[in-house]
């Protein structure tokens, strides 16, 4: 298959290709996204073969506009409509109750479906062009990191899909706050399925008492209904180890622990990734929410340069972007720390 690439001035013409079935990879402020017309079963089918994945973790379905949330949500859970007041467009997706005109393809057989308003400008476009909701997940082949980047984007989905827009870099880096309505006799609220750039603060700001804890939530096996944080996810080639303090990094370099290695740290641990025998290359950031932007890309750029390993700095702090972060770096590393 020929993949057409696009500017965000060929939105029209990627709309175009979603009406006819076609897959097209489109940028938004979290990660790239793989999206067929949300209401083509037969369109939403080739996503899963594209990507590699498994039929049983349902897929967003991206709006440009309110109106279009009628078109797949049957109802609106109470504070629904705060949350998008609030957060949309932007990273946030609220699982709702379905209508039937959603196939089971798109939400796994579930009752629910996630939808979602990006924020970037070129999906917006893109969606309005579509006409039609889109269905799309992370456009990485199933296992990998997001593509947060247009290289990326090409590397996974160049021949698979028909058409990519080139939207440049990810603004967030990672993959938006999924959120859900429980009602059980243990609690009511919103629960964070999947952490994202708006965060538990965030939601509780506006929410107050239709906001319930994760670990309320967790208590009652709630969270066994994200099939998709039952998946491997986020890995590189590259074996990743966490480590949270700048000294264990110093007393691993002195050691001589993982000369080759790369090095994803926060500013302040610089100084000691470059102490010692230590690792080859350092990429080091003023913060978490630079890290997190980057954290896909670098994983994509430091497999190509070969590296074994990467060593990365974990945040033990609660909140913000913190939370998401840790997420998505423990099932990286799948919970490796680093040794001495
Ligand atoms: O930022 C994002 O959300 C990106 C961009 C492209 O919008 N999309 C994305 O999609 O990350 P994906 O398929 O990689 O992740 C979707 C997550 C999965 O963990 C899935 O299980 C969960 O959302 N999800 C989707 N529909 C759901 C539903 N009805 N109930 C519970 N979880 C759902
Ligand atoms: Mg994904």
């Amino acid at each position: 298959m020929t993949t057409e690439l696009l500017t965000p001035d060929g939105t029209e013409r990627a709309g175009e290709l979603i009406r006819q079935g076609k897959l097209v990879v489109f940028p938004t402020e979290t990660v790239y996204g793989l999206g067929a017309d949300a209401l083509d079963p037969g369109a939403c089918r080739r996503i899963f073969e594209a990507k590699g994945r498994p039929q049983d973790n349902p897929l967003i379905v991206h709006i440009y506009d309110r109106s279009q949330v009628d078109l797949v949500a049957r109802s609106l859970p109470p504070g629904a409509e705060i949350l998008m007041d609030s957060f949309w467009p932007g990273p946030l997706t609220l699982v709702l109750p379905k209508r039937s005109a959603v196939s089971d393809v798109v939400t796994a057989g579930l009752d629910t479906v996630g939808v979602r308003m990006p924020r970037h400008p070129a999906a917006l476009d893109f969606l309005k062009a579509a006409g039609t909701p889109v269905a799309a997940p992370s456009a990485n082949r199933s296992g990998k990191p997001s593509p947060t980047n247009f290289a990326m984007a090409r590397s996974a989905m160049e021949g698979r899909a028909e058409a990519i827009i080139d939207g440049g870099q990810c603004e967030t880096g990672l993959e938006s706050t999924v959120a859900a309505w429980t009602d059980t006799a243990a609690g009511r609220g919103w629960t964070i399925l999947r952490p994202g750039a708006v965060t538990r603060e965030d939601l509780y700001s506006v929410l107050d008492d239709l906001y319930l804890s994760q670990e309320s939530a967790r208590d009652e096996g709630l969270l066994a209904r994200s099939p998709g944080t039952r998946h491997p996810h986020y890995q590189p080639r590259a074996e990743v180890r966490l480590f949270s303090d700048a000294e264990e990094l110093e007393r691993a370099n002195a050691a001589g622990c993982y000369q080759g290695w790369a090095v994803l740290c926060a500013e302040e641990a610089k100084n000691a990734a470059e102490t010692g025998r230590g690792p080859l290359l350092v990429r080091s950031y003023p913060g978490w929410i630079a890290l997190a932007r980057r954290l896909y890309s670098d994983f994509y750029e430091l497999d190509a340069a070969g590296v074994p390993g990467i060593l990365a700095q974990i945040p033990t702090e609660e909140g913000g972007i913190s939370d998401a972060l840790r997420n998505r770096l423990l099932k990286a590393s799948a919970g490796r720390l680093i040794e001495i």
